[in-house]
């Protein structure tokens, strides 16, 4: 059952694409005419708590647990090696649950033995489950991910949510990787943070709207007659939940994910306040319809988007971006104006 499911949600994630409605065309980045940079100074390393990244762009958490999902998470941890990307895997509790496929996690640590890569767990798992999903891949960090309206709107998803607080709060306190907790495109909000680090969780992916949507994906895995299809624009959009959570959270400490499909979107969601940024949907778009050769070029081409844009801007660093100015307008601006976020 859970097998079939991961292929349904690659297939349906490719199908539905993504919105880009994650809320970064209202950030706009103020132009510097004198820059005083040179491309051949830049750095891409940034620093997440206490993970040290080659790039601050992250293969974010999509699969494993079937034969199908060995072959992506390979072509995967390739490109994270050849191109010093970190990764996540998707949920490991198929593997928890069925050593089976163990060996479809395992592939990204053998593939990548010397990469930064965050195993993944949801937040129904015990403090041993998550011990497990750490040893399985030698994980640097072990993400924890939120999904309660997927879960609501999957037909055979979890209908109670008692209890996620203090399960996050106990494996915080077991595992000696650091403990990232993410959302999975519905985002996080100013509330949830303080929630989150009055645990001692000390790095949030904000996951937020408008990206890959799991309320269309599990809408078109119900039958038409059931479906909630009015559930499919639920969620707080990308720049709204970043704003909201580093209203919370210090630099250093916070991911930005959710519909980021560019390197001038990830510069935006870096010069908020970002350190890394996730990007699922779009690598598992390009592996999957245009192959490695394209995926490889992907990369190349966002580290180069990257560095010319920071070149641009007079920022040498990931951390000197979140000194460059920045406007906020459009609907982001207002919610942040209602929410009384600065
Ligand atoms: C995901 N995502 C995900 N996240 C997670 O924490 N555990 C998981 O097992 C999965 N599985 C999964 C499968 C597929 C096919 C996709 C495309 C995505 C969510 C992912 O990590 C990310 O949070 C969202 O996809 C939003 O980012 P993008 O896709 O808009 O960049």
């Amino acid at each position: 059952m859970r097998i079939s499911r991961k292929m349904e949600h690659v297939h349906y994630a490719l199908e539905l694409g993504q919105s880009r409605r994650q809320g970064l065309a209202d950030i706009k980045l103020v132009h510097n005419c004198l820059p005083e940079s040179s491309m051949d100074s830049i750095a891409l390393a940034t620093t997440i708590g206490d993970l040290v990244m080659r790039s601050p762009i992250l293969i974010n958490a999509m699969t494993g647990g079937a034969h199908e999902t060995a072959r992506i998470n390979r072509e995967l941890a390739i490109l994270a090696r050849e191109k010093g990307l970190p990764m996540a895997v998707g949920s490991q509790m198929s593997a928890i649950k069925n050593s089976e496929v163990a060996s479809s996690y395992q592939v990204v640590r053998q593939e990548n033995p010397n990469g930064v890569i965050f195993g993944n767990l949801g937040s129904e798992a015990t403090v041993e489950q998550a011990l497990r999903a750490v040893d399985m891949i030698e994980a640097n960090a072990l993400q924890i991910h939120l999904n309660v309206m997927q879960e609501l709107i999957m037909p055979e998803g979890d209908r109670s949510f008692e209890g996620m607080l203090r399960r996050i709060e106990a494996i915080v306190r077991h595992v000696s990787v650091p403990v990232i907790v993410k959302e999975v495109g519905f985002g996080i909000s100013r509330d949830n943070a303080k929630q989150l680090q009055e645990i001692g969780v000390r790095i949030v992916d904000v996951g937020g709207y408008g990206g890959t949507n799991f309320a269309a994906i599990e809408n078109a895995r119900r039958p038409a007659a059931s479906a909630l299809e009015w559930l499919n624009d639920w969620g707080t959009p990308t720049s709204m939940s970043l704003l909201e959570t580093l209203s919370v959270y210090p630099r250093g400490a916070v991911i930005a994910s959710g519909g980021i499909t560019n390197a001038l979107e990830a510069v935006k969601a870096l010069a908020l306040g970002a350190s890394a940024v996730g990007m699922a949907g779009v690598f598992l778009g390009v592996l999957q319809k245009e192959g490695t050769e394209a995926l490889h070029r992907l990369a190349d081409d966002l580290h180069q988007g990257l560095i010319l844009i920071m070149t641009a801007l007079g920022a040498s660093t990931v951390e000197a971006l979140s000194d460059c100015p920045v406007v906020i307008g459009g609907e982001t601006a207002g919610w942040c104006e209602a929410r009384g976020i600065d």
